[in-house]
C-alpha cells in the first residue's frame, strides 16, 4: 500500500480563482485556444461548472455564450458534477510507464465501475485523463483537484479509503510540479 508523498514535496494548491487565472493566461493569446482552456479546466476539476466558465470567460475576454456553444456541442464536456468524488487515474506515458493501468484496474475494482462511469449512489466518478502535469510524481491520481503520487498498482483500496475518512491529501498547483 502506497503511502502519500509529504505535502512539502509541492507546493500548496493555489486558491481556486487563481488556477482559472492561469488557465486564462496561459491560454487566452493562442487563437482558437478555448476548447483547449475548457478541456484543462475539465481535467483539473472533473466538469466545466458555470462559475469557473465565467470566470474563465471574464479572464479570456470570451462571451459566455461562446464558451456554452463549445460545451454543450461537445459530449465530452460535463456541466454537472458526475459524482461527489471525482476520481481521475492519469494515463499520460509517464504514468502509463509506471503502471496507471493497474492503479485504474484496481480502483475500478473496488468501485466496481468501469472507467468513465458513476457509482449509482453517485459518490464516486472514475475517469481517465490525460498528464495531470505531475509527470515526476507519476502514477497519480487526483480527486477533486488533490492528488495521489506514486502509487501502486494494488492502491485502488487506499485511496478510497483515504477520500472516505476525508485524509488530507496533497494539493496540486500544476505549474509547481510539471516535469
Ligand atoms: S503522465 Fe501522468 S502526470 Fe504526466
Amino acid at each position: 500500500m502506497s503511502t502519500p508523498i509529504e505535502a512539502t514535496t509541492v507546493k500548496a494548491a493555489a486558491p481556486k480563482g487563481d488556477m482559472i487565472s492561469t488557465l486564462a493566461n496561459k491560454w487566452k493569446s493562442k487563437p482558437g485556444s478555448l476548447i483547449m482552456a475548457l478541456h484543462e479546466l475539465q481535467v483539473k476539476v472533473g466538469f466545466v461548472q458555470r462559475e469557473s466558465a465565467m470566470r474563465l470567460g471574464h479572464e479570456m475576454g470570451v462571451p459566455l455564450a461562446q464558451i456554452y456553444e463549445v460545451v454543450t456541442f461537445y459530449n465530452y464536456f460535463k456541466t454537472e458534477a458526475p459524482g461527489k468524488y471525482i476520481i481521475s487515474v492519469c494515463l499520460g506515458t509517464a504514468c502509463h510507464l509506471k503502471g496507471a493501468g493497474g492503479v485504474l484496474a484496481s480502483l475500478s475494482a473496488e468501485l466496481k465501475v468501469p472507467e468513465g462511469h458513476s457509482t449509482p449512489d453517485k459518490e464516486y466518478h472514475l475517469q481517465a485523463v490525460r498528464c495531470l502535469g505531475c509527470c515526476g510524481l507519476a502514477p497519480c491520481v487526483s480527486v477533486n483537484n488533490k492528488v495521489y503520487a506514486k502509487l501502486k498498482p494494488e492502491d485502488g483500496r487506499h485511496v478510497i479509503e483515504c477520500i472516505q475518512i476525508d485524509k488530507p491529501m496533497i494539493d496540486i498547483e500544476q505549474e509547481s510540479v510539471t516535469d
